[in-house]
């Protein structure tokens, strides 16, 4: 979880039973680099000693306005954190924040906290569904706050339902997600990443050619992620219809598998990264007419000499430094891992991008994907359909493990 690292995060603690899982709460918390301070309301710990979270999280818990003759100055504690997180909330707790009550500790830091706040809800399912605390909840959604859902299952009550406080990886996976939508790590500061993407178009006469089905948003995808952390784009991109205009992206629109060579020799030899997401059609006609080609009275039958294409990824295989990753992509619908391993080896890649055409969502020109990772080692790492986006992060993700 890089996005929490050096992140102040200020945890309330109000008096449920899920108060027992904020230890495992504070304990990821510090795991993933985020510093924790804890606040408690008095009946917080009632449930779970302050002793146990100062001690995971190596700070003072405050459990009160003052702490002795010592003042807790909520409105520094306020400024200080990067998200105020109240778990568990309590029914009563969020029937206070909804209505400005301001009788302890953890409601004046939150009257005062110019963060983003969430609460996750831990309390039995009468009191989830009673009236007043939905309205409660919505109006604090309505003040901007950010719900983190309870899960359904059984409950301290024995009841069973919603109100279960989310479990303590699934809070700190909101925190994640927010924290880098907001505020994305930029570990690929000052890096320069070649995306090839979209389909080449082989000319056949003026009028016609040999294509395919790729849209370019794959490519499009990854290249949005390596400017949200921090680096260059230069994407080589084939014929497609996509609107590409965000600065950290630098387009060169090719059409042919010869054109899109050019360019990516040229640029991969001032890259750090390489990632090969075009669909590139393997074999080109000979000779491409200059001018429509027409029907001939009688002609049932017509051939088009095909000559191979260069193979882009294999001549950047060939040129690639030690410091260079090179990533490619196998499009499959058979034998997929036998084949995608064979391209690895045989392209020279670090890795490679595996996607089924027999996984539904998956490959062309939808806007999700559902990818394996096959690594040089033979490791694979399989993952569930998610948009590009998500799938363009794992992508990353992996890339950074190399670099
Ligand atoms: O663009 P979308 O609609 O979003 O669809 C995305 C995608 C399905 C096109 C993408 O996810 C994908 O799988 N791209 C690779 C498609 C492909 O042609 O795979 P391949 O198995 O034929 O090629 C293997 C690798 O060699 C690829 O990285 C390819 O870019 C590269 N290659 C292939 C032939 C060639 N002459 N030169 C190459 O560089």
């Amino acid at each position: 979880m890089k996005s929490l690292a050096g992140k102040k995060i200020i945890l309330g603690i109000t008096g449920s039973i899920a108060a027992y899982k904020a230890a495992f709460f504070v304990r990821l918390l510090v795991k993933s680099g985020a510093e924790v301070k804890v606040l408690m309301t008095e009946s917080a710990t009632t449930f779970i000693s302050p002793l146990t979270l100062s001690t995971l999280s190596k700070h003072p818990v405050i459990t009160g306005i003052a702490d002795g003759d010592e003042w807790s100055n909520h409105v520094e504690l306020g400024l200080w954190a990067d998200a105020l997180v109240i778990a568990p909330a309590t029914a009563n707790t969020l029937a206070k924040m909804a209505n400005g009550i301001c009788d302890n500790i953890l409601n004046a830091v939150y009257l005062s906290a110019r963060c983003p706040v969430f609460f996750a809800p831990g309390m039995d399912l009468d009191m989830w569904t009673h009236p007043s605390t939905q309205a409660n909840i919505q109006k604090l959604l309505d003040y901007g706050n950010r719900m983190i859902e309870p899960e359904s299952g059984e409950l301290a009550s024995g009841l069973i339902g919603k109100g279960r406080m989310a479990e303590p990886e699934n809070l700190v996976k909101a925190l994640d997600d927010f924290f880098r939508k907001v505020s994305p790590s930029q570990t690929l500061a000052g890096k320069t990443v070649l995306i090839t993407a979209g389909p080449t178009y082989e000319p056949i006469d003026p009028v016609r050619f040999i294509g395919n089905h790729s849209s370019g948003k794959m490519g499009k995808a990854l290249a949005e992620k390596v400017v949200e952390r921090g680096g260059q784009v230069k994407l080589v991109l084939g014929p497609s219809k996509l609107d590409i205009s965000q600065p950290g992206i630098e387009v060169i629109r090719i059409t042919t598998a010869l054109e899109m060579l050019a360019a990516a020799r040229e640029i991969f030899a001032q890259a750090d990264i390489a990632i090969m997401a075009a669909a590139v059609a393997d074999f080109r006609p000979k000779f491409a007419a200059k001018e429509k080609i027409k029907k001939k009275t009688g002609e049932e039958e017509m051939t088009i000499e095909l000559v191979k294409n260069p193979d882009i990824a294999a001549t950047l295989g060939k040129m690639k430094t030690k410091d260079q990753v090179l990533v490619g992509f196998a499009l499959e619908t058979e034998k997929p891992l036998v084949n995608a391993s064979r391209k690895l080896a045989k392209k020279g890649f670090d890795f490679i991008v595996l996607n089924s055409l027999k996984d539904e969502g998956a490959g062309f020109n939808h806007d999700t994907n559902r990818i394996t990772l096959v690594f040089k080692d033979n490791k694979i790492k399989e993952f569930q359909l998610k948009s590009k986006l998500d799938v363009a992060d794992d992508i990353l993700d992996a890339i950074e493990q190399i670099i």
